[in-house]
């Protein structure tokens, strides 16, 4: 089942979404050579805790951080580590989220660290790109395959592949509701989208083929093929008419 949100939620996600959208903005002036994913994750987690909000990531399911920090052909869960200093060169993944009297915002970037190759370039430029061809059809009426497909299309019209082991998600009182939102498939099937309707979209992009290991650590995935992967994920709300991000943009 769906959940449908009611305004007064909406709010809090939009209130929680805020604080996320600003952590991420801010990471673009952190995020540099020489800084470990570690920082970035301890950075995020005194951040969102600063704000009166609880790191949601900490804790669920074991996972020990308040942030997933995934660089070059990680895919997500990257766990922050002391030792991983970033160099320029790199991409990293920042996946975060915040939960505000009871409810989720989840959203992720991907950042260039120092000077970075052209082909990362397109590829972090071209998740992002596939995140708003999927927000297209973020809207009622239409069916939910209808955002994977166009996130498939967008992705593989660029010659990248779609990460197809983990999908975007229902997102509110709990991180992970129904619906499960592909990042593939064809369109015109599943649930019709509806008002009131909060989705994680979450494409993840591999510049490689789509095969997926994940490490002795038991979280991070990366690349079966060792090419690098970026992820741009926001909260988006369905409305009657243009859907609402609610990670996008904040001040904290
Ligand atoms: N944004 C990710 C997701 O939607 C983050 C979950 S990481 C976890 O699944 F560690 F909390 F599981
Ligand atoms: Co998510």
């Amino acid at each position: 089942m769906i959940i449908i949100k009611s305004p007064d939620e909406i709010q809090l996600m939009r209130e929680s979404g805020r604080v996320t959208a600003a952590i991420l903005r801010s990471l673009e002036d952190i995020v540099k050579p020489g800084i470990s994913t570690k920082d970035i994750g301890d950075y995020v987690e005194k951040t969102i805790l600063a704000h009166g909000m609880t790191p949601t990531f900490k804790g669920y399911n074991g996972y020990p951080a308040g942030a997933c920090v995934s660089v070059n052909d990680e895919i997500i869960h990257g766990i922050p580590q002391k030792s991983r200093l970033l160099r320029s060169g790199d991409i990293v993944s920042v996946d975060i989220g915040a939960t505000w009297k009871g409810y989720v915002s989840d959203a992720a970037r991907t950042y260039a660290v120092g000077e970075i190759s052209d082909e990362a370039r397109r590829l972090i430029e071209g998740t992002e790109a596939c995140f708003f061809e999927g927000l297209r059809y973020c809207r009622a009426g239409c069916r939910l395959s209808d955002i994977s497909h166009a996130i498939q299309c967008k992705a593989e019209s660029a010659g990248f592949s779609v990460v197809r082991d983990f999908v975007g998600h229902g997102v509110g009182r709990d991180m992970h509701e129904e619906p499960q939102i592909p990042n593939y498939g064809k369109p015109g099937r599943g649930p019709r989208l509806a008002k009131g309707m909060v989705f994680a979209i979450e494409p993840m992009i591999n510049a490689g083929g789509c095969e997926v290991e994940v490490l002795s650590d038991n979280w991070t995935a990366v690349t079966a093929d060792g090419s690098l992967s970026a992820h741009y994920e926001n909260t988006v709300v369905i409305t009657e008419g243009e859907p609402e991000l609610l990670t996008l943009e904040g001040v904290l």
